[in-house]
């Protein structure tokens, strides 16, 4: 009995140890952890990552777009960040005449620099724990509502201070650890960014979606933008006379070389992670999500393969919309193995069993039990969710009818923003692909939703048509979008016309559905959740602190500044095989193949290698290094993320993690989870080298 109860408790404290290398951590509380840091290596001090007194490294890092990172690497406002998190604004600069996503961009002048509408990146001023503030008035006989109520006008109130000075100011209080703690997080945001080189995709996304996500790599991952500012330095709209931003701080970089063994540091914007879910919840993404969200997409990817193989206009209109689908869809694939290998959700349900037994007859008592009830409630909703988003709102010509009409229920239908909304729908639309995809993921919902989570819309329809593919025979010929000149004839009288065609029909009748007959109960478990998950994270952390079970929390990921650290490291997936850290262009040069669109590079790479004429930018070995490993626990978000060594130099550019390691975002591996980064000496060669464009290496400080 005795030998048992010790095997239980090693089981839970092996679950819950501080596992070397896992982390995500606020830089403002980065003190806490660095004496770790130091010990690993990490030369600097807590406050040269952060501070609000004097330039810190905090200051050259930005968040780019909506969800990707980037850093500042010259004193003139230049800005490193992926190849993929640029591919829109590359994308939206090309055309059959100027392909830059095949032929590569590079301004040679500050004038050629080109202008991106609607990029935006923010630089992270200050942050603070602000959570007395927010829960300022709150006591225990508040309900739930009151209590949300007043969060919301405490943080109202904060924001509108914080941001009083204006000049591009943006704040946000965001919930750490479901709640239980809030802080205040001020932005300055700049508008005027520009695209200044990127390589051809078959540099910038060499290996395509065979390689995404695995090692070993050989992606040069990377492009280049510049932020402008008004001559005081502050952010401003568009205009020629903006100047190029002189930033606070910018990285200085390392053209030394990685060791396996070297410490890094990761600072960026992780976007979601779920560490401290419930079993249940690990449970759903395994058996159920996860699988059906596989197979609608792998069903959507082999419709545009097909299409896109057979024309250059249909690559280039569906290039950026097939990486996005194709993304995800390997990432779970990653994912499920993951999760079922490092058998997470019996690992957590004996987590869950030690913790109520602890709990029994004290705060947290019934907790498990309440989250696990929610899950079993939310299940069938969630179902019906995921299969909404990946199925209907996946019909393209759908989301675009839904865009016109809604424009219809102002008072006056604003024909230039239609014109406007068409522009951009038909520049990369190929009907047979929707039409296609629209057959294949909608049988799918008719086989798999149970009749009750079906709209009665699409019975009638479906009993009307007889069959999915009569349905959509009719939608995509006799939509009015199908047809460009009649979108633009529109006029305000065309109200009726618009609100009763098939397209537009059909994205209504399912969204009316889904707003009235799922999102609110998801609505409403999902904020039981978030009640539950409030005490059970405490009740985690009380757990572990009062039984001395040694774990450090960091809260989830929520598209946050966060500090990783880890060293650089090579990993065993499986048996026999052994990956090395690190990859170089020798390895381009074996994958290398023109039959193969992924792995086509350009001749001039060719010419490059075959004349050995690499420059300063070699490895020890005489080969130019292109990308390594490291054990940084990163997530999406964290792509352009400064990868930096022990001196706070810049030594590479975090894209992507390893497939046998995605599921990090629920459970770290320090065995297996590795980040993949692409080295900056292949990033100054192409520069050097393939572009020409040495006027940007002479912006740039190299030691
Ligand atoms: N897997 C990386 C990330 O999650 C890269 C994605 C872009 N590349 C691609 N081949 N789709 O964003
Ligand atoms: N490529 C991802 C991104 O866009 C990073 C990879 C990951 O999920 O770790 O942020």
């Amino acid at each position: 009995m005795k030998r048992v109860l010790t095997i239980i408790t090693l089981a839970s404290i092996s679950f819950l140890s501080a596992k070397a290398d896992e982390g995500m951590w606020l830089p403002s509380l980065i003190s806490q952890r660095i004496a770790d840091m130091q010990d690993k290596g990490f030369r600097l001090s807590a406050e040269d990552i952060y501070s609000v007194n004097q330039a810190s490294l905090k200051d050259a890092v930005v968040l780019f777009g909506r969800g990707c990172t980037g850093e500042l690497v010259s004193p003139e406002g230049l800005l490193l960040t992926n190849h993929h998190c640029g591919y829109g604004q590359i994308q939206q600069h090309s055309s059959v005449e100027h392909d830059y996503l095949r032929d590569g961009f590079w301004a040679m002048t500050r004038e050629e620099e080109l202008p991106n509408k609607g990029l935006t990146v923010s630089f992270l001023e200050r942050m603070d724990d602000v959570t007395d503030i927010i829960l300022k008035g709150n006591d225990s006989s508040m309900s739930e509502k009151e209590r949300a109520d007043l969060v919301k006008s405490n943080s109202e109130a904060l924001i509108k201070e914080a941001t009083q000075e204006g000049k591009g100011l943006r704040a946000t209080v965001e919930a750490l650890y479901y709640g239980n703690q809030y802080f205040l997080f001020l932005y300055r945001e700049y508008s005027d960014v520009r695209l200044v080189g990127a390589p051809p995709s078959s540099i910038g996304k060499f290996g395509g979606d065979t390689d995404n996500w695995m090692w070993p790599r050989h992606t040069g991952d990377f492009s280049i933008f510049r932020i402008y500012a008004d001559k005081d330095n502050n952010p401003a709209p568009y205009s020629k006379d903006n100047v190029p931003y002189k930033p606070k701080k910018y990285f200085k970089i390392s053209t030394k070389g990685v060791q396996e063994g070297d410490f890094t540091f990761i600072y960026g914007f992780p976007g979601r992670t779920q560490e401290y879910i419930h079993s249940e919840g690990v449970r759903y993404i395994e058996e159920t999500g996860d699988p059906h969200k596989i197979h609608l997409r792998t069903l959507r990817l082999d419709i545009m393969k097909k299409y896109m193989g057979e024309s250059q206009k249909v690559r280039i209109q569906y290039s950026s919309k097939n990486a996005n689908v194709a993304n995800a869809w390997k990432k779970w694939q990653g994912e499920v193995k993951g999760i079922r290998k490092m058998k997470t959700v019996r690992t957590k349900q004996e987590f869950e069993k030690a913790f109520d037994a602890w709990a029994e007859g004290g705060e947290f008592d019934g907790v498990t039990g309440k989250l696990a009830a929610l899950y079993a409630e939310l299940e069938p909703y969630q179902f019906a969710t995921d299969y909404y988003s990946e199925t209907v709102r996946t019909v393209e010509i759908a989301n675009f009818a839904m865009s016109i009409a809604r424009l219809f229920s102002q008072e006056d239908f604003d024909k230039a923003k239609a014109e406007e909304l068409a522009a951009t729908f038909y520049k990369d639309w190929h009907l047979p692909i929707d039409k296609e995809s629209f057959v294949a993921v909608m049988n799918e919902y008719e086989k798999n939703i149970p009749e009750d989570f079906k709209p009665a819309y699409h019975k009638e329809k479906l009993a009307a048509y007889g069959s999915v593919e009569a349905w959509a025979e009719d939608m995509f010929t006799n939509s009015i979008f199908v047809d460009p000149d009649k979108v633009k004839a529109l006029a305000a009288e065309d109200k009726e016309t618009v609100l009763k065609d098939p397209a537009t029909e059909f994205s209504n009748e399912f969204l009316k559905w889904h707003t009235t007959d799922i999102q609110p109960v998801t609505a409403r478990i999902n904020r039981d959740l978030q009640l539950a998950y409030r005490d059970y994270m405490r009740g985690q952390m009380t757990y572990c602190r009062t039984q001395r079970v040694p774990k450090a929390f960091y809260p989830d990921a929520n598209l946050t500044l966060r500090v990783a650290y880890g060293h650089i490291k090579g990993y065993s997936p499986s048996d026999a095989v052994y990956y090395m850290p690190s990859s170089t262009i020798k390895g381009i040069m074996q994958k290398d193949n023109p039959e193969i669109f992924d792995y086509n590079i350009p001749q001039r790479l060719r010419d490059i290698y075959a004349a050995r004429d690499f420059g300063p930018w070699t490895d020890a070995s005489g080969e130019v290094p292109v990308c390594f490993i490291a054990t940084n626990h990163t997530t999406g978000g964290n792509s352009g993320s400064p990868v930096i060594n022990a001196e706070g130099n810049l030594i590479g550019l975090n894209f992507d993690r390893v497939w046998e390691g995605t599921m990090s975002d629920i459970v770290f591996d320090p065995e297996i989870c590795r980040n993949i980064a692409l080295d900056i000496r292949y990033v100054l060669f192409i520069i050097d080298k393939v572009a020409d464009a040495d006027h940007l290496l002479e912006e740039m400080v190299l030691e």
